[in-house]
């Protein structure tokens, strides 16, 4: 308990001396083994070694400011859930670094890992919140006890104190007093997902990665549950990773966004930037698929032929060219770095 007592007057020292970047993340990379496909030639001259990288995340760089919402888009697979998770080491990082407030997480090439006591601490900065809200909550505790946990756990108010501050967070996020008592089968899918936010936020966390938050809810609830996870943004100052596949809800929310295609970050830019000129062939697919909201604006779809790539079979040169109506030999060779096209702006596109 001292260390993490010690833990936290460091922390206060580091609000002090606030650094420009709230997260970086640079060249993160996050490889597993997988045997996608069963190879007779490989199995025989490898044995068990036949197993393939399977390159989830590729090398993605970001940083997000204190107080930004930064969002990460792309077709389910790209790898968004796997950059999340690595961010916080809940899985292990293959390569790259992660800086949090100024303190390393991570840096696999410097062979750097924060210790386990700091990490636990730093746990209670760096929230997760999951996609389905009916399998992030164990259905054999009370909401009072799942909202409580990590309140107890990270000495955030004295234990008599407790209950309230779990009314209070509760009530925040558009629940009553009386659902302290109850179980999460009692509640609905946006409820329970207004039960997962208040569990991260009752820790008093800076940073939260939201990985699809509203996807496995209703059309009508996913714009409450967004509004509700915005204004607590501002009331608690909070920074968010927001990860989706639906470019609509990132538009609503974010400040800027990273397209992602195949593990790797294609274009990266501020929201409205994006929206109205996109410069990668792939994020104007996405944004052209965009349902219109008058009758009279008749852009035209751009559909993709094919469909995504395995991560275990990552095409050579561009990655995207499998799909790309652009591409030429070059394409097929060579990899296009992301590059500063337009200030504050970059692609990864030969042709961009
Ligand atoms: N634990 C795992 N073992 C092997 N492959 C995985 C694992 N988790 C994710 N993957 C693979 O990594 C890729 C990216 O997955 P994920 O990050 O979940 O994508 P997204 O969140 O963008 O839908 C997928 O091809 C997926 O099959
Ligand atoms: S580099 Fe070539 S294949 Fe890749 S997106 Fe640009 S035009 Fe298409
Ligand atoms: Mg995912």
């Amino acid at each position: 308990m001292d260390n993490l007592n010690n833990l936290y007057e460091k922390n206060q020292f580091n609000i002090k001396n606030k650094v420009d970047n709230l997260l970086e993340v640079k060249d993160l990379k996050k490889y597993f083994k997988t045997r996608e496909k069963f190879n007779l030639k490989r199995y025989f001259k490898y044995g068990k070694k036949s197993l393939l990288d399977s390159k989830a995340v590729d090398g993605v760089s970001f940083n997000i400011k204190e107080g930004q919402i930064l969002g990460l888009v792309g077709e389910s697979g790209c790898g968004k859930s796997t950059t999340g998770k690595s961010i916080l080491r809940l899985i292990e990082p293959t390569f790259g670094s992660v800086r949090f407030n100024g303190k390393t997480l991570f840096d696999v090439e410097n062979k750097i890992y924060m210790d386990k006591n700091e990490l636990t601490y730093l746990r209670k900065d760096i929230q997760f919140i999951f996609q389905n809200p009916y399998a992030s909550l164990n259905p054999r505790m009370k909401i009072e006890r799942i909202v409580s946990e990590g309140i107890k756990k990270h000495n955030i108010v004295s234990k008599f104190e407790i209950k309230d501050k779990c009314q209070e967070i509760l009530s925040l996020c558009g629940l009553s007093k009386a659902d302290l008592s109850k179980f999460p089968n009692e509640f609905s899918g946006g409820q329970r997902q207004r039960i997962v936010i208040a569990r991260a936020l009752a820790v008093n966390p800076k940073f939260v990665v939201c990985d699809e938050p509203t996807a496995a809810l209703d059309v009508s609830i996913q714009s409450q549950i967004l509004n509700l996870m915005l204004d607590l943004k501002d009331k608690f100052q909070l920074t968010y990773l927001f990860i989706s596949h639906n470019l609509e809800v990132v538009r609503y929310v974010c400040d800027s966004i990273c397209v992602m295609y195949l593990g790797k970050i294609v274009e990266k830019s501020k929201t409205q930037n994006l929206y109205s000129n996109p410069l990668h062939p792939y994020s104007r697919a996405l944004i052209s698929c965009i349902p219109k909201n008058h009758p009279s604006d008749k852009e035209e779809k751009i559909i993709l032929k094919g469909s995504v790539p395995s991560s275990s079979n990552i095409p050579c040169g561009c990655r995207f060219n499998t799909r790309c109506p652009y591409k030429d030999k070059y394409c097929e060779i060579v990899e296009p770095e992301l590059k500063e096209i337009l200030p504050g702006h970059f692609v990864a596109c030969h042709k961009a």
